[in-house]
């Protein structure tokens, strides 16, 4: 169903009714404001940073571990790199001036070197506090490594540690002791450049994502809701039919789809439209033809006076059929306001009513074409006699109209009305020996103005037949055809249940 049309600030509805569909019609500002800052766009701008800074921590807590290994290898290699004067000169000192100058280099409190069980101390700066942790590279785990990195990060600045390698150029090992706090704040400084480039990245990340979602589903999903309020206000406005733009994604399939939609929906209207024309010169017709016809009831009426014996007999019959067709008019008319009289259910006998349908036909109804009306005499049904003629008349017509136009090939065409009756229901059976219904009407026989497929016919019989047995709660079926014949079946329940105000089948 479409939804009704969003009102804009000034209590107006935007004013898109004009603009043709689909295209680059400009889209109303709030349409933009809206997405941007609560729509689909603005929440994929922060669902992309929150994401990306997510992966930006997943990678810093290895690296970081990895920058300290990094810079604590550096500070041993410095050092044994001062150390190979001292090893090619055993057990000459070196100079208090060299040895500070090692331990600027290295940022420590003491350089030594161990050679199995003996450590020689190569420089030695202020005594070192207690140290609380010994850290020996090359042998340490991933997870003990991320522990102590994130320790020295979080809880270091004051605490003294001993770090200890071995020696690339020899057997020996060679330690320092150092405070933490120069290792720390290189750990500080290089967790301030990574969040910098973390929110660096996941910004120009998150601005790429969001232009190109906006422009390939933001965008398209603006221009359809804007082109659905448009055409909810005016859907028969042709021009305002979505024009696809050709995508061959989800978003051009929804297209396609909401554009044929809308051309339904125009031919639904249109088909609508025109019905409703069509009921209201039904109506003006009608409305003239019920005088004339009260006319032709008056001059008909005066027949009955004449003595020929002919018009005696068919005197009567031309008053009432006159009388019935008035009746018709008048109904036809308050169909047209919609209050169609409730059937007036009796009991009546069947075998009567269907000989006043073959009365009727007698005159249309060619004489080769044999009547046989096999209802039991005796067989009562509840129903309103005015309908059931009607529904049971236009049956029988088409029958005769379909044998009438029958080749003369010696068979006796035949039209027979026979009924069954059980506690529970009646059934009526009209069957003819005819060419049998064509098969294109035979699809929408049933409904208003679709299923003729004769020249002149209009296809309303059968949706009248089906309009009126429906409202005695029963149901019309049919039942078999082919070139043997036809046969309609009509059941009704026994007891009238079930009826109600006759509405004729939408087409
Ligand atoms: N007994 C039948 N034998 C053969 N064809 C039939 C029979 N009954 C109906 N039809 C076919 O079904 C079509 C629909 O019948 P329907 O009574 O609804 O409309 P119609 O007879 O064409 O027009 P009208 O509105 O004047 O009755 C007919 O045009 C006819 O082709
Ligand atoms: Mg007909």
């Amino acid at each position: 169903m479409l939804e009704k049309p969003q009102t804009g600030e000034s209590g107006k509805p935007p004013q898109l009714a004009a603009k043709p569909a689909g295209d680059v019609a400009p889209l109303p500002e709030h349409y933009f404001r809206q997405s941007v800052a609560r729509g689909l766009s603005g929440r994929l701008l922060v669902l992309t940073v929150i994401f990306v800074m997510i992966a930006e921590v997943l990678i810093f807590v290895p690296s970081v571990a990895n920058f300290r290994n990094v810079w604590l290898q550096n500070h041993l290699d410095t050092a044994e790199a001062a150390s190979i004067v001292y090893l090619d000169d055993s057990g000459i000192m070196l100079s208090p001036e060299a040895q500070e100058h090692l331990l600027m280099a290295t940022q420590s409190l003491q350089v030594s070197i161990r050679e199995g069980s003996v450590s020689r101390l190569m420089a030695s700066g202020p005594a070192p506090g207690p140290v609380t942790e010994h850290i020996s590279l090359g042998r340490m785990q991933p997870m003990s490594t991320l522990r102590s990195a994130f320790s020295t990060l979080l809880f270091g600045g004051e605490r003294v540690y001993h770090v200890s390698g071995p020696m690339k150029s020899g057997e020996a090992t060679i330690e320092l002791v150092q405070e933490d706090k120069y290792l720390r704040n290189a750990m500080l400084s290089y967790s301030r450049n990574i969040l910098l480039i973390s929110l660096v990245i996941s910004l120009i990340t998150a601005g790429l994502v969001f232009l190109a979602l906006y422009w390939l589903i933001v965008r398209p999903i603006i221009r359809i809701s804007s082109n659905m309020d448009a055409f909810s206000q005016h859907p028969e406005d042709a021009a305002l039919v979505y024009r696809p733009t050709g995508r061959n994604d989800e978003i051009g399939i929804a297209e396609a789809r909401l554009s044929s939609l809308q051309k339904d929906l125009q031919a639904t209207l249109r088909q609508k439209q025109h019905l409703a024309e069509l009921g209201l010169a039904v109506s003006k017709i009608n409305h003239d033809l019920r005088n004339i016809l009260a006319s032709a009831y008056l001059f008909s009426d005066r027949l009955t006076g004449v003595a020929d014996p002919t018009v005696q007999r068919l005197a009567p019959k031309l008053v009432k059929t006159i009388d019935r067709a008035v009746e018709y008019t008048r109904s036809v008319l308050a169909y047209g306001k919609a209050v169609e009289r409730p059937p007036d259910l009796q009991k009546h006998r069947l075998h009567a009513l269907v000989e006043e349908v073959g009365e009727t036909l007698s005159v249309e109804k060619p004489d080769h074409v044999e009547w046989r009306n096999a209802v039991p005499e005796d067989l009562e049904i509840c129903c309103d006699w005015e309908n059931l003629f009607r529904a049971v008349l236009n049956l029988c017509r088409n029958a005769v109209q379909a044998m009438e136009a029958l080749p003369q090939d010696g068979r006796q065409p035949r039209l027979e009305i026979a009924a069954t009756a059980t506690p529970r229901e009646t059934t009526i059976r009209i069957a003819d020996t005819g060419p049998g219904i064509p098969g294109p009407a035979r699809e929408k026989l049933f409904t208003a103005f679709q299923g003729s497929a004769k020249a002149g016919g209009t296809g309303l019989g059968l949706a009248i037949a089906f309009e009126l047995v429906r409202g005695h709660g029963g149901s019309i079926e049919l039942e078999t055809t082919g070139p043997e014949g036809s046969v309609f079946r009509i059941t009704l329940p026994a007891d009238g249940n079930g009826a109600k105000t006759p509405a004729l089948p939408r087409p």
